[in-house]
């Protein structure tokens, strides 16, 4: 049975996908410095702005979430969430304040959505997904092919009736959101533990062979080209056995043509599996295969310094490796964590920020300790909105509105970031500079950064998709006052 993909007013690359943001202003980096209107590399500039405008002691404001920090290294920041404490306020007000990606803890397992063969149940995945959206959020998919939490029906099946169900499956879920989910943990933990690096046996191992990995991904692409299609798993944090394993299989992958678009490195530390000290090496050495890497699940139980000390080193390598996309941690909070009785996580059970937390902004960039609790578009600073304006066969031109505030602003900074091997070729109404990725796009006004409270103006560029149609992500509104 194939499930419609969710009803909707408009498809997703026309929906203003992205928070928001409140850039809220907390900290001063004090990056004073003449920004000139330069000429853009318009083509297409329908309301090109003509006044030439110098923006004198433009001052810089340090984020102060997660995820705005992270947006402005060009970055997501998430987390897992569930959707039994959507209706908890400190929960929810945390996750909207803190995280611009979601993961589905547990909502988007097979055991979750087809627990009967043919039988689709989407409700709680589906408000995560809405919730997220609603919020500007990324969705991580996780995950559609893994041996655990696996209904017992399927491990009862034929070599036949197996594989048609895997790929049903797949075909089904992918495309219950197709467009909607950003990367999807196609395949899960397929590799023991250990010296081996053996796959580990589950139905579809001991029935379909070391093929169905493939397979699996094969399906996913066609089930939506534009999710980035990752493998996941755990222990292959440094190089072992088993990340060589996994490392060998996505260069064969990549040489063969068979569609893979990024690994995530689940990430959860301890003291019997601390943060590997090759971490950084080994991410850059998957990045160098072609594929995006992406911290998944990252929790790392302790406290204190110590604990600080670790997530520390872990958001640095992400930010070390520019394929480094994103990170997500295992959850909100300490309270619901996995870790029964762990305290693994940025915000303890009463939801205060850790030493870990104010360790992970500052490495992002942001102000630590700080933090703006209420960002709210009336605390004199900006936010943005995205939408897609227009799309053809190879390109599509994107809008971001930026909004003052309550108050005045005299200039912004809006990051923009596309996913390889998009390249923007045109920009309209903004002075824009580059990161040494191509990706990352620094947006600045030309001749439009003056806005009286609660004035909005726009800039636009143009996308050469070739070939991925993923939206852009927009970093949080700097303003100037
Ligand atoms: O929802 C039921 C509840 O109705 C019931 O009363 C209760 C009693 O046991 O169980 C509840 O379900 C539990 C579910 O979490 C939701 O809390 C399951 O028993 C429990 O097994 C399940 O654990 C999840 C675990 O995956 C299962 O393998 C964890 O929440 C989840 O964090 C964890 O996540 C995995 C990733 O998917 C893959 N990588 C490792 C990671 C940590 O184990």
């Amino acid at each position: 049975m194939i499930d419609a993909p969710r009803g909707r007013t408009r498809p997703r690359w026309r929906s203003p996908l992205r928070r928001a943001l409140a850039g809220t202003a907390v900290g001063l980096l004090a990056a004073t410095g003449l920004v000139a209107t330069a000429g853009t590399t318009q083509a297409a500039a329908d309301t090109a702005q003509t006044a030439d405008t110098v923006l004198a002691a433009d001052t810089a404001l340090a984020a102060s979430t997660l995820g705005d920090a992270a947006a402005e290294r060009g970055r997501y920041f998430g987390t897992a969430v569930a959707a039994n404490h959507l209706g908890e306020a400190d929960y929810v007000g945390t996750l909207n304040r803190e995280f611009n990606s979601a993961t589905p803890e547990n909502e988007m397992k097979w055991d979750a959505l087809e627990p009967q063969r043919g039988q689709f149940t989407f409700g709680n995945a589906d408000r995560i997904v809405d919730h997220a959206q609603a919020q500007g959020m990324d969705v991580r998919g996780h995950t559609l092919v893994w041996h655990s939490q696996l209904p017992g029906w399927v491990g009862s099946l034929g070599t036949n009736d197996l594989r048609a169900a895997m790929n049903n499956h797949i075909t089904t879920v992918m495309g219950h959101w197709r467009g909607e989910i950003h990367s999807w943990d196609v395949v899960n933990e397929a590799f023991q533990d250990g010296n081996s690096g053996a796959r580990r046996s589950s139905p579809f191992q001991d029935r379909l062979g070391n093929g169905y990995i493939e397979e699996a991904f094969r399906t996913a692409r066609a089930a939506d080209p534009n999710a980035k299609l990752c493998y996941n798993d755990y222990n292959t944090d440094g190089i072992n056995a088993k990340s060589n394993a996994v490392y060998n299989m996505v260069a064969d992958f990549k040489q063969r043509g068979v569609p893979i678009d990024c690994v995530g490195f689940q990430s959860h530390f301890n003291a019997q599996s601390p943060v590997p000290a090759d971490f950084q090496q080994n991410l850059q050495r998957f990045a160098a295969l072609g594929v995006d890497v992406q911290i998944t699940e990252l929790d790392i139980e302790g406290s204190g310094t110590a604990q600080a000390n670790n997530y520390r080193t872990v958001v640095n390598a992400c930010l070390a490796v520019s394929r480094c996309t994103g990170i997500t941690v295992w959850g909100v909070t300490d309270k619901y964590s996995w870790r029964s009785g762990g305290t693994p996580l940025l915000f303890d059970g009463n939801y205060n920020k850790k030493p870990a937390y104010d360790a992970v902004l500052a490495a992002l960039g942001g102000t630590p300790g700080g933090g703006d609790p209420d960002p709210d578009p009336g605390d004199g600073s900006c936010t943005v909105s995205y939408e897609e304006t227009d799309r053809w066969g190879d390109r599509f031109n994107g809008r971001v509105t930026v909004r003052a505030g309550d108050r005045a602003i005299t200039g912004w900074t809006v990051t923009v970031t596309v996913t390889s091997p998009q390249r923007v070729s045109t920009t309209w109404n903004g002075t824009p500079s580059w990161d040494g990725s191509g990706n990352v796009m620094t947006m600045r006004p030309n001749g439009n950064g003056n806005l009286a409270a609660g004035q909005s103006t726009s800039f636009g560029f143009t996308v050469m998709a070739n070939g991925t149609w993923t939206q852009p992500r927009l970093g949080g509104c700097v303003a100037s006052t």
